[in-house]
Formats: structure tokens, sequence, C-alpha cells
């Protein structure tokens, strides 16, 4: 980062929606696997000025839950760069330091990619590095509504007082639990929109959107971002102190 923008503080929880792979291969006259298989490139290029810059959590989008809806073809590329991106980059990164937390619903996903997600888990628990969080078969709503379903268990078994159902306890049962609130949220490729992405997280969340596709994406994208969002006044409801 230039030394400008030094005095501010950085985002402690950048979040990205990595968009735009499918339109960088058209773009290019490929086709819409090769834009996804350029954005682990860009993933691998984030991870690390990420950690170069201190960041401490990283929390990616890399399947929603409803990329389901895309063809069959698609989804299961998708899958399979998951895998590989496990097998390949997970060593590398837990060498590196980094502890990797794989949020979304496991249910319904294959045996051998929930293996993979626990392994990854398990083997970077100790790290304390930089966290890299991925959003796999995540959707915020299913999350919200899975804490709810969770909590109204516990009020119809009586463990639990409905009137003890406070912002902290729905916290409590996301995904999320322990993570703080993303700071900053990039989204690539032009589109602005959350897209199902940490509803309940984002809420005092700045965002940044950028033109770039994100096989684009790189190290000065991502200071450019930042130095963007130091720029930003955040209020969270109050006042600032100058006013106040
Ligand atoms: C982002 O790129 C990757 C995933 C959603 C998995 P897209 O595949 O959405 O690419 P565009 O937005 O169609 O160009
Ligand atoms: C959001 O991008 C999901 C991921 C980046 C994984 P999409 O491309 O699926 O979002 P929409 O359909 O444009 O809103
Ligand atoms: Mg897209």
């Amino acid at each position: 980062m230039s030394d400008s923008v030094g005095q501010v503080a950085l985002p402690r929880h950048v979040a990205i929606i990595m968009d735009g792979n499918g339109r960088c291969a058209r773009a290019r006259g490929l086709p819409r696997t090769a834009g996804h298989r350029q954005g682990v490139e860009a993933l691998r290029r984030t991870v690390r000025a990420s950690s170069d810059m201190g960041i401490e959590y990283l929390t990616i989008f890399s399947f929603s839950a409803e990329n389901w809806s895309r063809p069959k073809t698609e989804v299961s590329f998708l899958f399979d760069l998951m895998r590989r991106f496990v097998r390949r980059d997970v060593a590398e990164l837990h060498s590196a330091g980094v502890r990797i937390l794989i949020i979304g619903e496991r249910q319904g996903l294959d045996p051998d990619i929930v293996s993979l997600i626990e392994h990854t888990e398990a083997l970077t628990r100790g790290n304390e590095g930089l966290k890299l969080v991925v959003a796999f078969n995540y959707g915020g709503r299913q999350e919200i509504g899975h804490a709810v379903r969770d909590i109204g268990r516990a009020v119809a078994s009586g463990s639990l007082d409905a009137e003890a159902i406070t912002p902290e306890l729905v916290e409590s049962h996301l995904h999320t639990y322990g993570i703080p609130d993303p700071d900053l949220l990039i989204r690539t490729s032009g589109e602005q929109r959350l897209s199902n992405y940490l509803l309940w997280q984002c809420a005092y969340t700045e965002f940044v959107f950028v033109d770039e596709h994100w096989p684009d994406f790189t190290r000065e994208t991502l200071e450019r971002a930042i130095s963007e969002y130091m720029t930003r006044e955040r209020r969270f409801g109050g006042l600032v102190a100058r006013s106040a």
C-alpha cells in the first residue's frame, strides 16, 4: 500500500464477490470455464496480497446457493475446481500460516467435498495468519433461515425464552459466528448487488464496486479498493466526532 493511505485503519475484514468469470472468458473468445480457471489465479494473487497487507479476514464467494440453477456441466466444473483448489493449494496455504474456514450449507454436497472441507479446516485450525473464509454453497437467506429454525426449536423445547432472542443470539447461530463483520465488500465486474451474500453481516459494511472482471483482479485493484474504503466515513448511525 502507498504511504499516503498508511495513516487510516486498514479494513480488518474484506469480503469479495468474485464476479465476471464467464464474461471475461467470453470477451476473449473462450468458454466460460476458462474464466473460472483464470479466476483461481486471481484468487491466489488476492490471498497473497491480503496476507502481505496484514488483512485479518478475507471472505470470498465461490459458489452461491442459487448457482445450482446453472447448467449441470458448469456446476460440475465449479465443484471440480473446488476439489482441485483444495488438493493443490491447501498445503501451501497451510505452510504460509493461512487458516481456512468454509461457510455454507454442507448438506447435499458430495461426501468427498465434505471430507475435503473438514480436512482443510482441521489441518489449518491452529494457524494464526490470514483467515480465509470460503463461502461455498452459501446463501444469506438460507443461513438466517437456519438460524431462525434452530432458535425456534430451542424455544419450542422450552430451553430458550423467546424474550432472550437478541441480535447477538441470532448471530451466534450464523455460520460466521466469531468472525467480525466485513468492513469492506468488493464486487467485481460492475454489478451492484449482494446476490444473497452475507446479508446479516453487511449491515454497516462499506461497498466498493470495481469494473474489472474477477480474472483480471490484481493486487493493484485490491489496493485501489482499500484506498477508496479509507476515504469513507463510517458513522454506524452516529455522528462523526467533528460534528458531534
Ligand atoms: C463468478 O463468475 C463465479 C461464480 C459465480 C461461480 P460468473 O460465473 O458469475 O461470471 P459472469 O458473471 O456470468 O460473467
Ligand atoms: C454471485 O455471483 C455468486 C458468486 C460470485 C459465487 P452471481 O453471478 O451468481 O450473481 P448474479 O446472478 O449475477 O446476481
Ligand atoms: Mg456472475
